[in-house]
Parts: C-alpha cells; structure tokens; sequence
C-alpha cells in the first residue's frame, strides 16, 4: 500500500520517520505500531511476548510502506532497553518517534491497598516507572539529533484522585510529572513531549470485563499519538487528555445537584 502522507508548513509527516513503540505486542502499543506504520514510518516493536511481535511485524511488513522491527526487551532491565534502542537506531539510522506505551495495572488487590503485595508493588513501580525513565534517558540523545518526538502514555488516573488501585495510578501521577518536566527540560533541544492521558481503553488490561461501546478503542489513542507527532516542528502538543464524555461524571455522585453553583444571597456555598 502506497503512503499519502505529505509535511506542509503546518504539519510534519510520520512518513519515513523511525518510530520505537514500548508495548507494542498488544492494546494501546499494537494499534499505534499498526497506525504509525501505515502511515509510512519504520516502527521498531518491543516487549517481551516475541511471538506478538513476530506476527505484528510480518503483518506490517505485508501491508505497509514502512519497515518493522521486533526487539524482544523486558524495559525492567536498563541495560536491555539501551540494547534495543541501539539495535533500532543501527537498523534504521536513527530515531525519531519515541512512544512509552508500556505500563500495568498490576494483580491489584481485593478490596484494600494493605492487601496488595510488596511484589505486585514492584511490579508497578518498576515497570511504570523504571521502564519510562530507562526509555525516556537511552533515547533523548538520538532525539536530541533528529529534533524528534517522545509521547508518554499516563492515563487520567494520573491526574484525578479516585478510588481503585492507587499505586497504578500514582505511577501515572509520577508519568505526568516526569514527561512535563522532560518536557521543559528538553524543548530548547528540539524535542516535542506530549503526554497522553486517556481514560479507560478496551484492551487486555480490563481482562475481558469491558465489551464495545463502553470504552475507548485503541485505535482511539493511537490517532492520538499520530496527532502529537504530526505538529510542526517548532510546535508540541504538550498534553492530550483522551476523555469518555460519560466517565468524569463518576467522580460526582449524581444526586448532588452543580446546577446552582452559589446562594445568589451571598452565601457561597
Ligand atoms: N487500557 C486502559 O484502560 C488504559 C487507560 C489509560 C492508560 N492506559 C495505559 O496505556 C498503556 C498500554 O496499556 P494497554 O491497555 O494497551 O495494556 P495491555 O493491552 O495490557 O498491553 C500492555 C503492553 O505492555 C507490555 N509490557 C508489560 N510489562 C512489560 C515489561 N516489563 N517490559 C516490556 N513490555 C511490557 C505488554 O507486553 P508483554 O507482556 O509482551 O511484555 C503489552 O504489550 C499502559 O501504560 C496503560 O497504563 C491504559
């Protein structure tokens, strides 16, 4: 299939551009290796399931301009990710498009955090966390060269207090806080940071418990991220918040009622 893809003065194609998708054997990271390929990019393929990523791979070399490389790499181990993030750069000849897409919910817990496991712990901590850090620091320098993009993953479970799993979602609090300090810390190099806060997305992290129409796609946010890599050079699409028009109203019960929102004798409420 040819690519249609052109730069204008107001955007910046994806086509021929190296891209590096972290999760990319499943969800959220499956669909944006799927999207940015079709779009003509080169897209570099890790996480640990190399069977996926085999097969995506093939699919992507079968359908679309761009080529595709599967790099099996655990991002818990440091050295591993500046492995791939080299192997990727030989492959192509650099690297443009960064996605940090890896993260878990962990087992969770039943019913209170004191019954989560100090290793279902970890687990969050080292990959939501580690992992983006130990991406994020081997691939600025080839960012740095190509003037490039790296677009987080967080979730609005890092930027909305509730109920469940508050160490998922103080990892994705943590995402924010890192990608717009990078943000700041980078764009006088040229880097682009976009951080990408959807809420919740049909993929294998529901297990099973979410059927069509009642959450985003991941087709969905994978636009989303051809959107931030898109913008024109000098410009970065600093946060994104992918939200369901029905999913904020289940921070509010719904029988207060926020259609007064003061006394108009001047008693605030
Ligand atoms: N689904 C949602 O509702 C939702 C909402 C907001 C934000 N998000 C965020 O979106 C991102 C993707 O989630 P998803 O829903 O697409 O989840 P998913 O379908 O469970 O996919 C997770 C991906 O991460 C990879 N992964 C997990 N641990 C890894 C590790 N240690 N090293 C390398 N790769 C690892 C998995 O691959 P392997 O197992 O093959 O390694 C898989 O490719 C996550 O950061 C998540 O927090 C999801």
């Amino acid at each position: 299939m040819a690519s249609d893809n052109r730069t204008t003065e107001h955007t910046q194609s994806v086509d021929g551009r190296t891209a590096l998708v972290t999760g990319a054997s499943a969800g959220i990271g499956r669909a944006t290796a799927l999207a940015l390929a079709a779009k003509g990019a080169d897209v570099a393929l890790l996480a640990r399931s190399t069977e996926e990523l085999s097969s995506l791979a093939g699919e992507i070399d079968s359908r679309y301009p761009g080529d595709a490389l599967a790099v099996e790499c655990d991002v818990q181990n440091p050295g591993r990710v500046e492995e791939a993030i080299e192997t990727t750069v030989e492959e192509f000849d650099g690297l443009d498009i960064v996605v940090c897409n890896t993260g878990t919910t962990g087992a969770g817990f039943e019913d209170r955090l004191e019954q989560q496991s100090l290793d279902d712990y970890h687990q969050v901590v080292e990959t939501n966390i580690n992992g983006t850090f130990y991406t994020t620091s081997a691939a600025l320098p080839y960012l740095r060269e190509a003037n490039g993009n790296i677009i987080f993953v967080g979730s609005s479970a890092g930027k909305l207090p509730r109920p469940g799993n508050p160490v998922y979602a103080a990892s994705k609090w943590w995402m924010r806080g890192f990608a717009l300090s990078v943000e700041a810390h980078v764009g006088r190099d040229g880097v682009a940071v976009t951080l990408l806060n959807p809420t919740a997305v049909r993929t294998d992290m529901w297990r099973d418990k979410l059927d069509r129409g009642q959450a985003a796609e991941p087709e969905e946010v994978a636009a989303q991220v051809i959107n931030a890599a898109e913008q024109p050079p000098h410009s970065t699409l600093s946060e994104i918040d992918l939200f369901r028009r029905d999913m904020l109203g289940t921070f509010v019960p719904e029988e207060i009622d926020l259609s007064i929102p003061f006394d108009r004798n001047g008693d605030d409420r």
